[in-house]
């Protein structure tokens, strides 16, 4: 079976000024918070979750505030619908004041990320990517930017899949772009854990100056996008 894999992006603009639509347990938590740029990244990936999920299930049917959007022990975000586990697999991402949701049904294990286009400074993919990444990245004259915002956008994809993060190493994943007619449109892409030989299935696009990226550990249909 083919799973579907929604998206959704907002802006910061998009934030209520109001936390009306936050949960207690969120209130408490962004009140803790210290620097302006946390608290946006923080108030806007929640607002991204929230509409994404919100829309996916049933729209309209909850309160943003019965919805809490937790980060668990190992920073993986989940969410709670009336202090019950949602039915819900999602993923988060924020890049300047761009928000991004990946959602699906629960049991899959995905993860998204978006980056803004721009030069890497060496010794940048020398130091994260792997002989093969780095040598694909060299194959696409004119677009090296691109390619390398892709591939590390894709390795966060899947590590945040893994649920590890940064915690691990870039190097233990081998991501694979295929062969793309239009960067505009989802491509996909395929990872693999170079240790187990582990599979995660990819997506990516290139839109308004970012890379999208989404990976999932079983194939999935090319992403939908989420009308709010
Ligand atoms: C996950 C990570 C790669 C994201 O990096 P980034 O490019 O700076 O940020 P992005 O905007 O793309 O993604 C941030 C979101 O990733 C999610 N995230 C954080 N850790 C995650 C993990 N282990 N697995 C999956 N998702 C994770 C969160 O939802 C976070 O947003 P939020 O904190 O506002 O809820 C990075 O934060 C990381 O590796 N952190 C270290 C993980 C770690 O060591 N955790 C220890 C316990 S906290």
């Amino acid at each position: 079976m083919t799973h579907q894999l929604c998206w959704l992006t907002q802006t910061l603009t998009d934030v209520p000024q109001n936390h009306d639509w936050l949960s207690e347990g969120e209130r408490a938590i962004l009140a803790g918070m210290r620097f302006p740029k946390r608290r946006n990244d923080w108030l806007l990936g929640r607002w991204t979750a929230k509409r994404a999920i919100c829309a996916r299930q049933s729209p309209g049917s909850s309160a943003f505030s019965s919805i809490e959007i937790r980060a668990a022990a190992d920073g993986a975000p989940e969410a709670y619908l009336n202090g019950k586990p949602a039915e819900v697999s999602f993923s988060i991402s924020h890049s300047k004041d761009q928000g991004f949701c990946a959602v699906s049904p629960p049991g899959l294990l995905i993860g998204c990320d978006l980056e803004f286009v721009e030069d890497r400074k060496d010794p940048f993919v020398e130091d994260y990517f792997i002989p093969e990444e780095i040598a694909f990245c060299r194959s696409v004259p004119g677009k090296e930017a691109l390619a390398d915002n892709l591939i590390w956008s894709a390795k966060e994809s899947m590590l945040k899949a893994l649920r590890q993060g940064l915690s691990r190493d870039t190097r233990s994943v081998h991501i694979r772009p295929d062969p793309w007619e239009e960067e505009t449109s989802w491509n996909t892409w395929t990872g693999q854990c170079i240790e187990t030989s582990r599979i995660f299935h990819g997506w990516w696009r290139f839109l308004d100056g970012y890379v999208y990226t989404l990976a999932s550990d079983q194939r999935t249909h090319s992403p939908e996008q989420l009308l709010v």
